[in-house]
């Protein structure tokens, strides 16, 4: 096409919109191993030099100090480890403890710190973090990595059921801010996720737990067989069956990332979310509890009011209702707890409903929850009966009588 401006400046002229497409392809792999800070397992060398470049890679360590708890060697361990492997990887700084937990997602002076750290290490965006811990510290380190420099290469390490099987193998990080639950986030896809079963081994009982809350979720809406087998193995998973876990979060980890890969909105551009069965009332929770309650406590809560009040709407039968709340008693979670019922008035600033408005606020377009009609098999629906969901709570928190 020739370019020429038109002699004729008098007449204003009218140009086509340029119709702009990028596709992207985003590859990752999820790995799974056993002691990655061993010298004797290269792996995570390996993937770091599997970046295809001749040179040493700056790296950068960040550490849930809720792990080193457990782990005091871990430092030195990840030290020497670099050091071993010198030609692939070299840390900019010794490794970096951070608070563990939801704090490092509610104070905002974390992801700061974590900037000046990057910008002293002189990181660039062939550099990479690597985010060691649980869930919390993957989002809060995710979302730093992702905004300096406008992405740096993460590379997250979880150290816990939940980030094993569901926050750190997907694509989202971010913060709370003004109360809300991942109010700040990006979705930006890692460079790799490496599981290693042994930090399992340190979890306390509520963490332990917590996670296989995120594996019910996914299998009731998306896989009968693996919600039978979690039923079936329910108390060898409560007695901290290392083996059956390890199972159930590689399944759970290809649900989502499946999910993710195939569901047509992997950034969420759209209104639904079906991965977020539970969670309206779940984030809620969290908040209402000042964040005592686990994510994954909190979920399991949500299951059981969205799996009762999918029976109330006459979706789900009452056997299969009981078959999942059993499920989750059996597991060690609680179902029901008092802040479920702050919902007297519907508006008030502690009802649990003000979730929903929350819910649909932070996915934007028209209210979309995820609800089942079958077990394994989810149903979106736009719009929710209030006194139905009430009668719900009730149901919950009468359960043993
Ligand atoms: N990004 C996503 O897609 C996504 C999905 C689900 C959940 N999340 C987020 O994940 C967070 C919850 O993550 P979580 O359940 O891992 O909890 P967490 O990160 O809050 O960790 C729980 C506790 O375990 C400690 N810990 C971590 N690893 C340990 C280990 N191996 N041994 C002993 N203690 C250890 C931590 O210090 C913390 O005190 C929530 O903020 C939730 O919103 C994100
Ligand atoms: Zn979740």
């Amino acid at each position: 096409m020739t370019f020429s401006i038109s002699s004729n400046t008098q007449k204003s002229n009218s140009f086509p919109a340029i119709q702009q497409q990028i596709p992207v392809t985003f590859k990752y792999a999820v790995h799974f191993t056993q002691d990655i800070f061993n010298i004797k397992n290269p792996l995570l060398a390996q993937t770091i030099a599997a970046d295809g470049t001749a040179t040493v890679k700056k790296a950068i360590a960040v550490v849930d100090s809720g792990l080193l708890c457990h782990c005091p060697q871990l430092l030195n361990q990840i030290k020497d480890y670099a050091q071993w492997y010198h030609q692939d990887i070299r840390l900019s700084l010794d490794p970096i403890p951070v608070t563990g937990g939801e704090q490092a997602k509610n104070e905002a002076k974390f992801v700061e710190n974590l900037h000046a750290w990057i910008e002293r290490a002189h990181l660039c965006r062939h550099s990479y973090i690597l985010a060691i811990g649980g869930g919390a510290i993957l989002d809060m380190v995710g979302y730093a990595a992702a905004t300096a420099h406008r992405g740096i290469r993460l590379i997250r390490i979880p150290t816990t059921v939940l980030a094993q099987n569901d926050s750190g193998v997907g694509v989202k990080n971010g913060i709370n801010a003004f109360n809300k639950k991942n109010f700040l986030g990006t979705f930006a896809p890692p460079y790799a996720v490496i599981n290693d079963c042994n930090f399992l081994t340190t979890l306390d009982e509520r963490d332990w737990r917590s996670g296989i809350a995120e594996a019910v979720k996914v299998a009731l809406i998306k896989d009968r067989a693996f919600f039978e087998e979690i039923k079936t193995y329910a108390e060898q998973l409560a007695e901290r069956n290392l083996v059956i876990m390890q199972k159930i979060i590689y399944r759970c980890a290809q649900l989502h990332l499946a999910h993710i890969a195939k569901g047509g909105d992997p950034f969420e551009m759209g209104s639904s979310r079906p991965l977020d069965f539970g969670h309206w009332a779940a984030h809620r929770l969290e908040y209402l509890t000042d964040y005592q309650l686990r994510h994954g406590e909190a979920v399991a809560i949500g299951i059981a009011l969205d799996s009762t009040y999918s029976y109330l709407l006459g979706l789900l039968s009452w056997k299969k209702c009981q078959q999942i709340i059993n499920t989750l008693k059996t597991l060690g979670f609680e179902i029901s707890i008092p802040q479920l019922a702050l919902n007297k008035e519907t508006d008030s600033s502690i009802s649990l409903f003000q979730g929903l408005k929350e819910f649909q606020e932070h996915l934007g377009g028209e209210l979309t929850i995820t609800l089942l009609q079958d077990i394994g098999q989810g149903l979106e629906v736009h719009e929710v009966d209030i006194s139905l969901y009430k009668r719900a709570v009730s149901l919950l928190q009468n359960w043993d009588n």
